[in-house]
Order: structure tokens, then sequence, then C-alpha cells
């Protein structure tokens, strides 16, 4: 039996059509779960959008449309967006399926059964984009800490999760699973901030607004959006159903991948409904960073939003993906600018790995026909070098996408075609060209030479396959791989098994160079249109 994989990503809220920040963590995520699948795991991958809350209630009004009729038709936007970016899910759970109210309101009961949901009453600071009570100690400078916006002074009738009974078995269970999140400092950011002042029992309920999850047995009441939120990640698994199958294959969760933002309500709130539950927690939680534009947050009335359609239909899947995944750091945010993104463009997937397939595919038709030499050893110190280096670019790509460092473990990549590229300049195949005729020697070396090249060029397509698919299915097909073993993560382990292959007679580049000036222009322009 195969090992298993199940990743998630949050269930984003359908309040707008979705930028290059909603599409960075499905696109993160989808990597993850085909990169996995490349290792051999079962792979199971679920996204959705969550759709309750005043907030959309409000939208769909103001549109004069039901709130349902409003989800439905963002539901659509999303599904075809996920397509057109070749995302690979399992599932989409939306929070007004069937399948996920029915179970939350047995969650519900059950959690006031238990005596974990006590009824009170509320009376805090709530910011109505978030849907989040604060205290007043929590806002900053009189506003939502969360997205820095007005928020209301409010007070009702609510239910409230007893979070203060888990806080010592939560701490425990921080404190004996060191893995449990990634990056480590964002768990002590809970402890410091959430747990050690006390933390605070959680609003589950709501009597302002109806466009959610009814309480059965108070039916003027709706379950609260994070509640009714965080169980997605069970209920899509058909937990506490006698169709449950998958919930006992993927459950536990291997990794939820979440931004910052949400990290409280998935650090905390969501191990605390698990314990309460009595069911494991998933393995570990990623909190990535968010992408920045030159002027702070995306935001429509800034005029500094955009949207992953207008880079894919511009400048091609792969490259948007790869520029999402490549300017992420682990431990700061990522910065979108046009420059940025122009230049990385023609830098690293024009000029380092569109000319190293190009001159390799040119060179291997000049001097053999593009019939590809057989490995002949390692002809000089050179080969050496690269070769060990080759050999080792996946071991360390594997240990960062483990830890989760996606910039740095594409950073190994692109080492490796820096040095394939170096390797060219040093070994000069043309001299060797021309030699080759009178001698022997300058043959061989040319042969290695070219074998090198496209071994690595190999090894380049195998690691970007799971980011980049488009470019990876492109570069083995010009280079004429079709045998899927050369193209399996165990073939890495191999440098010699390269035999009576091919290379496509005239190379296709796999970026075009871009105008640079007329580009900034261009995004520039996208960017402010509102
Ligand atoms: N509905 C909740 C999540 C519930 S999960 C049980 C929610 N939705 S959201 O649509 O507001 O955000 C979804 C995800 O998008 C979050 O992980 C958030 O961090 C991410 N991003 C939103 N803007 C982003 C950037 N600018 N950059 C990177 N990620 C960003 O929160």
């Amino acid at each position: 039996m195969n090992k298993k994989f199940y990743i998630t990503t949050p269930i984003y809220y359908p309040s707008g059509k979705y930028h290059i920040g909603t599409a960075y963590t499905e696109v993160l995520v989808d990597g993850l779960k085909k990169y996995k699948i490349l290792r051999g795991y079962d792979s199971y991958m679920l996204t959705g959008a969550d759709e309750h809350g005043q907030k959309i209630q409000e939208i769909a009004e103001k549109r004069g449309i039901t709130p349902k009729k409003y989800v439905d038709e963002m539901a659509e936007m999303a599904i075809n967006l996920w397509k057109k970016m070749d995302i690979n899910y399992d599932d989409f759970i939306r929070t007004s399926d069937e399948r996920h109210e029915k179970m939350v309101q047995k969650i519900f009961d059950k959690f006031m059964e238990q005596g974990d949901i006590y009824k009170g009453e509320y009376e805090g600071w709530y910011c109505v984009p978030c849907e989040t009570y604060f205290t007043k100690t929590q806002l900053v400078d009189g506003k939502c800490p969360d997205c820095g916006r007005d928020v209301k002074l409010m007070k009702e009738e609510c239910y409230f999760f007893n979070m203060k009974k888990y806080q010592n078995k939560l701490l425990k269970y921080y404190d004996e699973h060191p893995d449990f999140v990634k990056p480590n400092y964002r768990k002590q950011e809970m402890i410091n901030n959430f747990i050690k002042p006390g933390l605070e029992d959680l609003c589950v309920s709501r009597t302002t607004f109806d466009w959610g999850i009814k309480v059965l047995k108070d039916p003027k009441h709706v379950v609260y959006v994070w509640l009714d939120a965080l169980t997605n990640y069970i209920t899509a698994l058909g937990y506490g159903t006698e169709n449950n199958d998958l919930f006992k294959k993927y459950w536990p969760a291997d990794v939820h991948v979440v931004g910052k933002d949400i990290a409280r309500f998935h650090l905390i709130y969501w191990p605390i409904f698990l314990m309460a539950l009595g069911l494991p927690l998933p393995k570990q939680i990623l909190v990535h960073n968010w992408i920045m534009m030159k002027d702070g947050k995306m935001s429509k009335s800034k005029g500094n939003v955009i949207y992953p359609e207008t880079l894919i239909d511009r400048y091609g899947l792969d490259a948007t993906k790869y520029f999402l995944l490549k300017e992420m750091p682990t431990d700061s945010d990522g910065l979108f600018t046009p420059e940025n993104f122009v230049q990385r463009f023609n830098v690293d997937l024009c000029n380092d790995l569109g000319n190293l397939l190009n001159r390799t595919i040119s060179m291997c038709n000049k001097y053999f026909e593009g019939k590809i030499p057989k490995y002949n050893g390692r002809k000089n110190e050179v080969d050496k070098d690269l070769e060990e280096i080759a050999l080792n670019t996946h071991k360390k790509f594997e240990k960062f996408i483990d830890e989760f460092e996606i910039s740095n473990a594409f950073q190994q990549i692109w080492n490796l075609i820096s040095r394939t590229n170096k390797y060219i300049d040093e070994t000069v195949p043309w001299i060797l060209a021309k030699e080759m005729d009178e001698s022997d020697k300058a043959k061989e070396k040319l042969q290695s030479c070219i074998y090198h090249l496209v071994e690595n060029l190999r090894r380049i397509s195998i690691l970007i396959s799971p980011f980049m698919c488009d470019t990876a299915k492109n570069m083995f097909n010009q280079l004429g791989i079709e045998n899927d073993n050369l193209k399996s993560w165990d073939s890495l382990e191999d440098y010699d098994k390269l035999e009576k292959i091919k290379v496509i007679e005239k190379g296709q580049p796999l970026f075009m160079r871009l105008e640079v000036e007329q580009e900034v222009e261009y995004l520039n322009e996208k960017m402010s249109a509102k």
C-alpha cells in the first residue's frame, strides 16, 4: 500500500474575484500534492468555498439576489479558475453543501451535550469583513488588527465554546509535537499573543444574520463561521457518516496550508475542536506569508490588484506559477512588482532555462544528428563536478520541500541550471566539434558534453514537473524522452541511463523574451484598472 498524503487549502470566502494572493495558496497546495504523487504517495487534495456569513449575505442583498444564487455563481467562478490553472484537487467542498451542513449541526449538538458549548452574551468590537469579534486591547488604533478597517461595538446572545478548558492540553500538544507548525515561530506567536494572556472562549453562533447553518436546538442562532468553516476538512471526507471510507483512509490530514492571517484559527481553535471530538490532530500546519504590492496589501480601492488571469493569459500558466512560488520567502512576505515579474521571466525562464534547452538541442542536432550519445564516463574534472552537483540537487530539493521552503527548493534547481550553463562555457563544445574529425579524444569529450547537458535537462524537468507541468512535458518532448521510467523520481539516482534517444529536429523556445518597458507598462495598467 502506498503511503497516503492528505493536503488542504483554506476554503476561500467568495466575496469577490480571486486575486493572485488567493491563487498563491492554491498553486502551492497543488504543487505539493503533485510532488507527493511523483514520490509515490496516494495523495488527496481538498479545496472549496466558505460561503456563509454576514458579509456574503450583504453582498448578495446589494446585488438583489439570494445568497445561495450568489455563492453558486462564485463557486462556478472558482471552479473555472482552478481548471484554467490546472489545479488537480480531488474534492471541492462548499459550506452550503448538505453533507457539510448536516454534520456541522451534529457536531454543534455534540459539543452542547458535552458541555463544551454554553449560552452567553457577547459584547465586543466586531469587524464585518473579517467576521471576527475583538476585545478592546486587541484593536490597533481602534481598528481591526487583521484588516485595519473600522469595527463596531456590538452585543448579542450567543453560544460560546469553552476554549479555556483545553488550553493546557493544547500547550502540551504543542510541546510534544515540535514539528506541528511550520515555520515554528508561528506557534510561538500563538502562545505569546493568545494563549499566555489567557485564551478567550470563542463565540460560535450568531443571531444578527441568518445566512448560515441553523443550530438545531435553538434555530434563531446560526453557527458562527469558524466552527462552520474549519470542520470542512473532515466533513468533506464523510466524517461521522456511513460513507466515511475517505475519512478512515486520509484523516488525520498531513498538512493544512493556510495564510498567516488565519493561523490563529488553525493553530488554536481547530486543534481544540478536534480534541473535543476525540479525533487526531493534523500532522502539520503550514503557515505562509502574503504576497504584497509596492504600496502594501492588494486592494481594489488602491488600484493595485493583480488577477491570475491577467498573468496567465499573457505570460502562460507556468511562468505565473513559477513567479508565485519562487518569490515567496518562508520568513517574510513576497513582493509582486511588474518589474520583478518581467525580470524573473526574462532571466530565470528565458535566459537560464530556455536557452539551456535550446542550445543543447541545437548542438545535439548539429554534432550528432539529434542522437544523444551514450554515456561514456566522466571525461574530465568539469564533468565530475557537474555530475556530483546534479546528483545532489534532488536531495537538497527534497529537504527544502519537506520543510516547505519552496523558494529555496526552486533555488536548488536554478543552481543546477546555472551550473549546467557554465559547463557549456567550460567545455567549449564548438571547439571540440571542430577538432572531433581529427581527434577521438575531442569526439569523446563532445559526446560526454552533450550527454551531460541532456541528462541534466532531464533531471531539471523531473524536478519542476509537479510545479510547472506543461514546461516539464514540453522539455521531455523536445529532448525525445518518452519512457516514463526516465521521468520518475527514482530515476534521479541514475545518471547514465539515456540510450537510443533522439531530440527533436528544431527546438522550440520555452519562453519568449519580453520587452521590458512595454510589459511593465501593460501590467501597471492592468493593476490600476477599476
Ligand atoms: N474563509 C477563510 C478560511 C477558512 S479555512 C477553514 C478565509 N478566506 S479568504 O478568502 O479570506 O482567504 C483565504 C486564503 O487566502 C488565506 O489563507 C489567506 O491568507 C490567503 N490570502 C489572501 N490574500 C493573500 C495574499 N495577498 N497573499 C497570500 N495569501 C493570501 O480566510
